[in-house]
């Protein structure tokens, strides 16, 4: 029996047809998506090879489905763990793909043992295809000196907290210290950078970018914000409903386990709620 019931409010659902259907609901609100096929650290080279396909698959099912819709992947589910140049052909393959779609394609940021090798593969994928992003962790010190070099490259940012467990020589503990080094990044790729994603369900960080973008006539159209899909409905409607740009990020596929144990590890809430729904099942 598929235990997907438990990660049901996270995930879209096992089948990309599935995705595809919550996606074109999301884009009837207003809001768009990044669809992300479930998956990291394949431990071989066929698993690396089947994403590949699967993920070229769904850039021609976006345009097929006429969904409004990029793509976000991890590189450890592309095969970086087995090979860089696999994973660099892995990658140059699903980009060549979205390009011909005039389509986006962002590279999830995953544990600090990664960092420094996403953003190394980023820079060597950024000099073929421009239609390439990635994401800064605000909990992780080193994150200003890589806003510093991706700043250089009109990089397209998506700031996020950070959801993998760090020690404290690495990134900041106190969630008050998170918020204060978000807020600051945020300003700086909001003035500096290019089409910046806002992805938090954080009040006091989309409130704080809110009033930054306002006091500083910063065009709504230069930013999104982003959130995850089954958190925070009915803030991500109300951001809609004021005419801010957002966009849900989609997961679906059958390897779901991480992805729900990190967003029950984010909110003990969560185990409740699953729980609950466990014993009523
Ligand atoms: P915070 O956790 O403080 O949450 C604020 C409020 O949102 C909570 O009080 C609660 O109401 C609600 N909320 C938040 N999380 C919830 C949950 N799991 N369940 C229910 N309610 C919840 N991280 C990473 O390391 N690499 C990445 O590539 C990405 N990518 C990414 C994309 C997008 C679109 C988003 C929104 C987030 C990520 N993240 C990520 C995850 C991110 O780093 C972080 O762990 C979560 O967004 C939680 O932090 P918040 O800023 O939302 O605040």
């Amino acid at each position: 029996m598929s235990l997907l019931f438990l990660a049901k409010r996270f995930v879209a659902g096992e089948e990309l047809e599935s995705a595809l259907r919550v996606a074109g609901q999301l884009n009837q609100s207003g809001m768009s998506v990044s669809l992300n096929l479930l998956g990291e650290h394949v431990a071989n080279r066929e698993d690396a090879f089947r994403s590949t396909a699967e993920y070229i698959q769904v850039y021609d099912r976006i345009a097929e489905a006429g969904v409004d819709s990029n793509v976000s992947i991890k590189l450890t589910q592309l095969g970086l763990n087995i090979d860089e140049s696999l994973c660099f052909d892995q990658v140059s393959k699903i980009l060549e793909r979205a390009r011909e779609y005039q389509n986006f394609l962002r590279l999830d940021m995953e544990g600090t043992p990664y960092t420094q090798r996403t953003l190394d593969m980023f820079y060597r994928l950024f000099q073929g295809h421009k239609n390439i992003g990635v994401v800064i962790q605000a909990y992780l010190f080193r994150s200003e000196a890589d806003i510093d070099r991706l700043n250089q490259f009109q990089a397209r940012i998506r700031l996020c907290k950070g959801a993998y467990k760090e020690p404290p020589e690495l990134a900041i503990q106190k969630m008050p210290q998170i918020r204060a080094n978000y807020m600051r990044l945020a300003r700086r790729l909001l003035k500096d950078g290019n089409y910046l994603g806002i992805a938090t369900h954080d009040d006091i960080l989309i409130n704080g970018v809110k009033e930054f973008v306002g006091r500083e006539s910063i065009s709504r159209d230069s930013f999104e914000f982003q959130m995850l899909y089954g958190i925070r409905t009915p803030t991500q409607a109300a951001l809609v409903k004021e005419g801010y740009r957002l966009r849900v990020y989609v997961p679906y596929g059958t390897q779901w386990l991480p992805y729900f144990y990190r967003r029950l590890r984010e909110r003990k809430e969560n185990i409740w709620f699953v729980l609950r729904n466990l014993f009523r099942a």
